[in-house]
């Protein structure tokens, strides 16, 4: 059965077929809107969610289908100690695909391993975040024209976003990027991941903890919030929250077609005066999130039916 736990997944034509088809259904919405009629989608949320649950809940419904689920994991069995593995079998005699998001890294793995049916990872811990990536990958896209040659700034939490490392892993495969890490030093990017992606994939990259000293090289500013959630101590996350926040003075040195991106939610890294700003694209990555989504669904649903 095949499902989406970590971008590598799915291989770089695959991602190319997404794209083109969340593109085809932004162009021709109504091609679309039976095409999971009597299908159902479970949305399985251990930890809190706005855009991911939403939108995977909107996309199945554009696509003529219907939802059921939790949004919190005290509204589960898993408030009374049932494990993952029992509620992907249960989920699979009611729904035919699967979203889940939780705290525990690797949960959604072992949920596809115990599912009958098709298992999205919305979210795993500190680890991997592969659909916001792919609302990440179409919105480049379609603000760049494609992928290659790109100067790509991660800016915040690299340490503990997942949406950070999944994007890193997905850009990896594509020629002449270039990844510029901003973090503080207890911040920085996992050594696993500068490791297995940045160095095994001989893209070139450097640490600084100086935002604007390397703002006039980015093509793609990635901001990131402080995952206050995956610290150990409050006064940390207190003392660490605010270490970026990005203001239109910040941006006088920038390229004219920089992308400003987030995955949102945003607490203070992106001042709201920035949001008139054209280059600031993280409300249209919210939007390109639903439609790479219903792609996503339509693909898993018909390989699940081969
Ligand atoms: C992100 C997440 O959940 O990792 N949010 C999202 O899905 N768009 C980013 C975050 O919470 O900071």
């Amino acid at each position: 059965m095949r499902s989406l736990i970590d971008i590598l997944d799915f291989t770089v034509d695959e991602l190319n077929e997404l794209i083109a088809t969340a593109n085809d259904i932004i162009d021709n919405p109504d091609k679309y809107c039976e095409k999971c009629k009597r299908k159902k989608l479970a949305t399985l949320f251990f930890e809190p969610s706005t855009r991911t649950r939403l939108s995977f809940e909107a996309a199945m419904i554009e696509l003529g289908g219907s939802v059921i689920g939790f949004s919190a994991a005290n509204n589960s069995s898993a408030a009374k100690g049932e494990s993952v593995a029992d509620t992907a079998k249960t989920i699979s005699c009611y729904a035919d695909i699967i979203a889940m998001r939780h705290p525990k890294e690797g949960a959604p793995l072992v949920a596809a391993q115990n599912a009958t049916i098709p298992v999205i990872n919305a979210g795993d811990g500190g680890h991997n975040h592969p659909t916001q990536t792919l609302a990440d990958l179409l919105t480049i896209q379609r603000e760049k024209g494609g992928f290659e040659n790109l100067t790509v700034g991660f800016c915040g939490d690299l340490k503990f976003g997942r949406t950070v490392h999944s994007l890193i892993t997905a850009l990896s495969r594509y020629s002449g990027i270039k990844v510029v890490l901003i973090s503080p030093e207890e911040l920085k990017l996992p050594s696993y991941i500068k490791k297995d992606v940045l160095k095994k994939n001989s893209i070139p990259y450097k640490q600084t903890t100086d935002l604007e000293s390397v703002m006039p090289e980015l093509d793609i500013l990635y901001m990131t919030r402080v995952q206050r959630e995956r610290f150990f101590n409050e006064e940390d996350y207190l003392r660490l929250k605010d270490s970026y926040i990005l203001e239109p003075k910040k941006l006088t040195k920038a390229k004219k077609d920089l992308c400003i991106m987030h995955p949102l939610p945003r607490v203070n890294e992106i001042s709201v005066a920035v949001d008139n700003d054209p280059r600031a694209c993280y409300f249209k990555q919210v939007l390109n999130g639903k439609y790479i989504r219903m792609a996503l669904i339509l693909k898993l649903l018909e390989e699940a039916e081969k």
